[in-house]
């Protein structure tokens, strides 16, 4: 009976409407004014065995919202054919989330952008006749309207939305068109005020968002998207002030070093923001998760398969270590501070030339926000008769505007060193090679044909194949005008070359040695997308593949331009067609044994899982570009062999002054992705099957695969912000089995090569493996007055420990 009544609460607490408004200070959730912390999660980046645990580490570092977009181009192949299984489990999602207690932002878009392919336009789209995308012209309003209609009536009819009792409290609508309006006009403005009247007749009971677009009707809540939003505002009082893409740090091109940003700035961009009036904050790009881009979603051109963002989760669902803890540490903090912030107008002062104070009274309630915005030093400042030390471009919080509770750039929660273990598997390969040409169905035409037009996306891969005549001999090349993204050129089957494009230079000519047989000779051009454009003004209009003139020059009798005699067409690989990644399709062929590397070969071998339960990696750093197979399942584009710029990357990383994505690069001159994720769930313990089509040419003997683990983590604590320190290891199965370093002074060296300093204690490592070893978690209180340390400008204690399971 006590049971069934508690049952029954939950049951009425579950399906309790919440009242969704809002004013000039923040949304308002049942009559109460909220700070709501956010983070971008995206269902397909993950598998639907991770969405769990990656929900309850956003709720662990202190989010209260999940925010997603929607993928129309997965979740609508083809017209009135919709598709919402396995990893695209949109209503399995949104109620994960929901029974983790949180909320959800659904952005529909349906244009995403989101490094996604096409911006999450379905490829069938292009083909509607007179169709224009985002803006005032029938057919893609129909096809956006009835796409946008069946999200909703999805999530209506599993009671999803807050109105209803669901976790959806906000919806959005289009996405960034403020990027692009320009463009459009007259016709754009009517579109998004069309957009916006379509939405709202949807009566969710919710209120919609558009992101960085600032003419919208009044009803629509303006949103800012950037590395920085303090001090925008929505262009009418009544709106609260609402950041939905706070970048995290940035997503990673083939081609390009890795770009990282510093928690430090992260947390000082996060608090000048409710410092100057925000309420709604959501982590993005760079997401709070950013995850993998699996099979051929990823967007671009160019954007890797890994999207891990530098994002506080990683790629695999582990804690990005400093970052997650800092973050949560800011999250606590603002969340104390909740209702006397929300309450009161910040009152602004000056407390110095690039120092100011806000400061927000209610009732015997104070917070105080201290920024230095200085980008290069630390100082002093006096507030309420009080000094207090501000580091260089950072933010105090003072909850109770007396003491500081948090600084964005003291780091206190602790950092980790992350491992790759190769698990030294033995793979035993054979191969198949794809044939160099026609191989299956053809087609016949006088010209050079647009790619997509020609593909339909069914494959990256489009032949090229034609026939030239060579009297007599010379030094002979092939100029192509204009291609997109990547050819590879053969002649009479032999393979001559291959180009590529640039993340920078989208479009390029070619001008390609080859080397013809006196006689008839077959040039054979495989041209291949890597990812169709996601971003700009027009982009159902954007090219791939080869056009303009395409000129076979050296010949004695003269130049021959090539693009206007007859060509033979092939959509794909003869491998992709028999399905040879798959089980059943691997065995439609006799695979041979491996020998030299050579280009456009399939490769397949079988292996077992790594044991354990850490994520598991595939290293293809031996490997030139293709793609990547693991009991069928695509793990996505690989491209070790595209190697980033060497002369980009800064010696060290300053977080101070202002961040863009070129600012902390790492990883020049190496493959820009060298490890590529394969999903624990898409394993059995035996007998997988890995199957690799190797484009240019690679050495598939030294593959192996890696296992992600943090054994090594690390904690400081500074006597200036004093507090006590957490160890804890993340692995649930892991303790603390050693303290390898512990001193309290002004020891040297970061996380996994601390040394001892001018200044130290010697006895501390006793004391803090008394607390610890054994422990999956410690706290430590440094006693700071142990040592003196005369002339050491500020003493602090750091700690590192191994986890071992
Ligand atoms: C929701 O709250 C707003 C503002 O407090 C109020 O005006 C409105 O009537 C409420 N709506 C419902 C359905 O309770
Ligand atoms: C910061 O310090 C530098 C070097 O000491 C000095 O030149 C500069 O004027 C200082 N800037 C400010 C704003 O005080
Ligand atoms: C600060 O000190 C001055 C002078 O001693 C005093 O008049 C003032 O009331 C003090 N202010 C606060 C906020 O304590
Ligand atoms: C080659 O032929 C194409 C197609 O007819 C034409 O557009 C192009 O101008 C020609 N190029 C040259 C250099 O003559
Ligand atoms: C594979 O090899 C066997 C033996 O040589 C042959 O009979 C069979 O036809 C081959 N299969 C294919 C698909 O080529």
């Amino acid at each position: 009976m006590w049971l069934l009544s508690l049952a029954l609460v939950l049951l009425l607490q579950l399906s309790a409407a919440q009242n969704v408004s809002y004013d000039h200070r923040s949304l308002i959730l049942n009559g109460k004014r909220r700070i709501l912390l956010s983070g971008s999660v995206h269902y397909p980046r993950a598998t639907p065995e991770m969405w769990p645990g990656i929900i309850q580490k956003a709720k662990e570092g202190g989010l209260d919202v999940i925010e997603t977009y929607v993928f129309w181009d997965r979740h609508e192949p083809s017209p009135g054919q919709y598709y919402f299984e396995g990893r695209y489990d949109l209503v399995k999602f949104v109620k994960l989330v929901q029974q983790a207690g949180l909320l959800m932002n659904l952005r529909i878009g349906p244009y995403v952008c989101a490094e996604w392919n096409l911006g999450g336009f379905p490829i069938w789209l292009r083909d509607i006749p007179h169709i224009v995308f985002r803006t005032d012209n029938e057919p893609f309003k129909k096809y956006m309207q009835s796409f946008l209609t069946k999200i909703v009536n999805m999530m209506k009819e599993e009671n999803l939305f807050a109105s209803q009792g669901g976790p959806i409290i906000l919806a959005q609508v289009e996405n960034e068109y403020g990027n692009v309006d320009s463009h459009y006009g007259e016709a754009g403005v009517r579109y998004i005020n069309w957009a916006a009247e379509m939405a709202q007749a949807q009566n969710t009971g919710v209120p919609w968002i558009m992101c960085a677009q600032s003419k919208v009707p009044e009803y629509i809540i303006d949103t800012c998207n950037g590395m920085y939003c303090d001090g925008w505002n929505p262009i009418l009082y009544k709106k609260p002030t609402m950041w939905t893409e706070s970048y995290t740090g940035w997503f990673t091109y083939y081609g390009w070093p890795i770009p990282h940003r510093p928690v430090e700035d992260i947390a000082f961009a996060v608090a000048r923001f409710f410092e100057r009036g925000g309420s709604f904050h959501n982590y993005y790009m760079v997401w709070y998760f950013g995850g993998t881009n699996f099979g051929r979603t990823s967007g671009g051109p160019y954007v890797a398969s890994s999207y891990d963002y530098d994002a506080p989760l990683d790629e695999y669902g582990m804690q990005h270590l400093p970052k997650w803890g800092h973050l949560k540490d800011l999250h606590e903090t603002l969340k104390l501070g909740e209702e006397v912030i929300l309450s009161s107008e910040g009152q602004h002062s000056e407390l110095g030339p690039n120092q100011e104070a806000h400061v927000y009274s209610y009732g015997n309630g104070c917070v105080a926000f201290l920024a230095n915005v200085d980008s290069m030093n630390d100082t002093v400042v006096e507030f309420r008769n009080v000094s207090y030390s501000l580091p260089a471009w950072s933010v105090s919080i003072l909850l109770d505007c007396k003491t500081v509770a948090f600084n964005s750039a003291k780091v206190k929660s602790q950092s980790a060193v992350v491992s790759m273990s190769p698990s030294k598997s033995t793979l035993s390969w054979t191969s198949f090679d794809e044939p160099v040409g026609i191989s299956g169905s053809s087609f016949k035409a006088k010209q050079l044909l647009e790619q997509m037009e020609t593909t339909k996306d069914t494959s990256d891969y489009l032949w090229y194949t034609t026939s030239v005549e060579a009297t007599g001999t010379g030094s002979t090349w092939l100029s192509i005008e204009s291609m997109r993204d990547v050819v590879h050129i053969f002649v009479n089957g032999q393979f001559q070359s291959s180009w590529h494009t640039s993340k920078s230079v989208l479009y390029n000519s070619v001008e390609a040695p080859i080397t013809l047989a006196p006689g008839s000779n077959t040039i054979a051009l495989l041209s291949a997308t890597v990812g169709l454009q996601n971003f700009g003004a027009f982009i159902e209009t954007w090219s791939a593949g080869l056009s303009g003139s395409l000129i076979l020059k050296g010949l004695p009798g003269g130049d021959q331009n090539l693009s206007k005699q007859e060509w033979t067409y092939q959509v794909g690989l003869k491998g992709e067609d028999l399905k040879l990644f798959t089980v059943e399709g691997s065995r439609s062929v006799n695979w041979s044994a491996v020998s030299t590397e050579k280009p456009l070969t399939w490769y397949m071998t079988e292996f077992d899982a790594p044991p354990g339960d850490d994520p598991v990696a595939l290293d293809l750093a031996s490997m030139g570009k293709g793609q990547a197979w693991v009991n069928g399942q695509s793990i996505g584009r690989y491209w070790p062999a595209y190697k980033a710029a060497d002369s980009v990357c800064p010696e060290s990383c300053d977080y101070r002054g202002s961040y863009d994505q070129n600012k902390c690069l790492t990883g020049c001159g190496q493959s820009s992705q060298r490890w590529y994720h394969v999903p624990r769930s898409w394993m059995k313990p035996r007998g997988n099957l890995l199957v690799l089509f190797e484009e240019t040419g690679g050495d598939p003997s030294s593959i192996d695969f890696v296992t992600r683990s943090t054994n090594v983590i690390c904690a400081r604590v500074y006597e200036s912000h004093p507090a006590s320190v957490k160890l804890w290891c993340p692995g649930e199965k892991q303790v603390i089995s050693q303290i390898r370093f512990a001193s309290l002074g002004n020891p040297e060296g970061s996380c996994g090569s601390f040394k001892e300093g001018s200044c130290h204690t010697n006895d501390l490592s006793n004391t803090v493996e008394k607390a610890c070893v054994g422990q999956r978690s410690c706290s430590l209180a440094p006693d700071f007055t142990i040592s003196a340390c005369p002339g050491v400008r500020e003493k602090f204690l750091a700690v590192e420990a191994l986890c071992s399971s």
